[in-house]
């Protein structure tokens, strides 16, 4: 819990995130030592890249939703198995930012280089998959088809979710459809598996567990809502990753393709972005400022309002306690993120 307290610190937002990480510190603590020992090995180079990923941080919001889903049920004490199941789901994202900032040729994530670009893109090909076997394989101790169901499903959408939007590169012609499905599969699915193995580890019934998997949804399309804003809003310093990038590197997202349909005209020059890989034909600051005074910040922002109020509503089925509240105030975290 101690050493929780000493990394977390400066990465804790706000005081929500404070209260909640507060309840579950000590579980956060044992995830901790958990990612530790999972990612040490006698193989000298997983041992060293391992610890390079964990020591780099992160928010730890999916394994916190783990914790938080199962509290909020809890028919039994299951901690071994929760500790254990947090902590696969916080290397299962760690998988995913490893092999996706190869895709996306990023270098920099949670404010160091990311591991293709200090290692190169075979060890971080590699490590990625090393990284999604150790959690599958751990995985496998909880004898339950039911998770391991879940999490392979996740892992396949998850990987679809890259090949769609690889598909979608540099194009402009995106509709919200097809950005809401590519969102899904990169982002929110897994929040939702978080939620659902939670639930499963606490004896959920089945309107619990169809509840927790909804609330996770919907949080986890909030969050890549808020996430697709500050890339265009924030900067690199609090993202811990290149900010601006989703344009860059060909994506159009949500705020831009609303832009597009109030001021069509924009086009060439949001292509020429994406072709030279720099903000030539418009400063960052002027395409912020034009969504911003075309209210489209606002807009997307009450799309994720309103995603947080209906995952807000799914946590009606579950009894009330001090677990549910605090899933309840993990939707204003993410809907006011700064990081
Ligand atoms: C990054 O997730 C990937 C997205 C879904 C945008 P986080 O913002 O949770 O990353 P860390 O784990 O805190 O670094
Ligand atoms: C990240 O996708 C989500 C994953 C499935 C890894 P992005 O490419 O949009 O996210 P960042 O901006 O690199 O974190
Ligand atoms: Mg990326
Ligand atoms: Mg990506």
């Amino acid at each position: 819990m101690q050493k929780f307290a000493a990394v977390k610190k400066e990465l804790i937002p706000n005081s929500a995130a404070r209260r909640v990480f507060g309840l579950i510190g000590a579980e956060m603590g044992l995830i901790e030592a958990e990612f530790e020992r999972q990612v040490s090995s006698n193989i000298q180079v997983i041992n060293y890249l391992g610890d390079y990923l964990r020591a780099s941080g992160g928010k730890r919001i999916r394994p916190a939703l783990l914790v938080l889903a199962h509290h909020a049920i809890d028919k039994g004490e299951r901690t071994e198995s929760v500790i254990r199941m947090a902590t696969v789901m916080e290397m299962l994202h760690t998988a995913t930012l490893v092999h996706d900032d190869i895709i996306d040729n990023a270098d920099i994530r949670r404010n160091r280089p990311s591991v293709n670009a200090r290692f190169g893109n075979q060890t971080a090909v590699l490590m990625g998959d090393w990284l999604y076997m150790s959690a599958f394989e751990t995985t496998t101790l909880e004898r339950s088809l039911d998770i391991i169901d879940i999490l392979t499903r996740l892992t396949r959408k998850m990987t679809e979710g890259e090949l769609i939007q690889l598909t979608r590169i540099g194009r402009l012609d995106i509709s919200e459809s097809e950005y809401f499905d590519i969102l899904k599969r990169k982002t929110a699915y897994l929040f939702s598996s978080c939620c659902e193995v939670g639930a499963i580890l606490g004896g959920a019934n089945e309107d619990e567990r169809d509840a927790l998997r909804a609330y996770g949804m919907d949080l986890g399309i909030a969050f890549q809502l808020s996430d697709d804003i500050l890339d265009l809003t924030a900067d690199s310093k609090d993202l811990g990753k290149a900010a601006g990038s989703d344009l860059l590197e060909g994506k159009l997202t949500l705020p831009l393709i609303y832009l597009l349909e109030k001021r069509p005209e924009l086009k060439p020059k949001l292509e020429e972005i994406m072709f030279d890989g720099e903000y030539r034909t418009i400063s960052r600051e002027e395409l912020k400022s034009e969504l911003v005074s075309l209210g489209l910040i606002d807009s997307i922002k009450q799309r994720a309002t309103s995603h947080a109020e209906a995952a807000r509503k799914s946590l009606a089925v579950l009894g009330e306690s001090e677990y549910r509240s605090s899933l309840e105030e993990v939707l204003s975290f993410v809907t006011d993120r700064t990081t």
